[in-house]
């Protein structure tokens, strides 16, 4: 008897965490796109297309001050030119903060780009582009943002491959404020996506589509209708997030992915910052 009382729990909290890994029935809501959102296999999968017409795009229904936030996406393969996929984190309104992964397509054969920035109270303009040590159009990759009072790391595969420290005592405005949502979307930018806007996106092999999923937000759900943060939603328990710094390895592994697959770093680009480069780019890089 105790046991099988024993096995029946066990079984409906497993099929509690399962259900709640990635539903994104539960989790999200379309912001655009008409039909060229899906949601598939029970909650597991969801896709977004974009056409001549439009892209498409969804939200979280939570907000977060502060979290982790890890998402697997399957990128369009072939031909992708002037497609942009997005996984980022945002507020609402004025002054707006935000924290943003962006996905370059580019021609047949070509690597894709990731594109990150990072915006405090409306001003971004700090890019750092990568390629990757993958195809990104063949199978899922986990990308992440952490995000946390000391600092933003962005990581994919769990490889960090950018830190944003917080440098408030340097006087650089820190996210911290302003709740964020998860946002995720596809669409068009064949003006200056691939190769500076000179390879434009091909009609004809439309619909493009990006797949989500394992949407795992793990952080500090804003409670509706107050500045206070609530309930802590997590899947696992796992609040290694709210200190997360980067050990001797991820700053190993860091420098590994700055080396190698960094394109562009407005810290390093001396012609755009001709009196001089922004604050946050002199403090200590990781
Ligand atoms: C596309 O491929 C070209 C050539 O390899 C590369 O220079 C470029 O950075 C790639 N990405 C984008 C988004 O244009």
């Amino acid at each position: 008897m105790r046991s099988n009382a024993f096995l029946v729990i066990s079984i409906i909290a497993s099929f509690l965490l399962a259900a709640y890994a990635g539903n994104f029935y539960q989790d999200v809501a379309q912001t655009f796109g008409d039909q060229r959102f899906k949601i598939l296999e029970g909650g597991q999968l969801l896709t977004l297309s974009l056409d001549k017409t439009s892209g498409s795009g969804f939200q979280s229904k939570n907000e977060y001050l502060f979290g982790r936030f890890d998402m697997q996406l399957k990128l369009v393969p072939g031909n992708s030119a002037g497609t942009v996929a997005t996984f980022y984190l945002s507020s609402q309104g004025q002054g707006h903060d935000e924290i943003d992964f962006e996905f370059l397509g580019n021609s047949s054969g070509q690597p894709y780009t990731v594109h990150t920035n990072v915006y405090t109270q409306g001003k971004g303009g700090r890019e750092q582009r990568f390629s990757l040590w993958f195809d990104p159009t063949t199978s899922f990759h986990t990308y992440s943002i952490v995000w946390n009072p000391q600092r933003i790391i962005f990581l994919v595969d769990n490889i960090p491959i950018r830190v944003f420290n917080n440098q408030e005592s340097n006087g650089v405005p820190y996210p911290k404020n302003q709740a964020m949502r998860v946002y995720c979307s596809l669409w068009n930018a064949d003006d200056w996506a691939t190769q500076g806007g000179r390879v434009k996106t091909d009609w004809t092999l439309a619909p493009f589509t990006v797949s989500y999923r394992n949407l795992n937000a793990n952080g500090c759900v804003k409670v509706p209708g107050s500045s206070a943060c609530g309930s802590t939603n997590s899947l696992n328990n796992d609040q290694a997030w709210q200190t997360q710094g980067l050990d001797a390895k991820g700053r190993n592994r860091i420098r590994w992915v700055q080396q190698k697959f960094m394109i562009y770093n407005y810290c390093s680009d001396a012609a755009r910052f001709p009196q001089g480069f922004p604050t946050e780019c002199r403090g200590s890089r990781f």
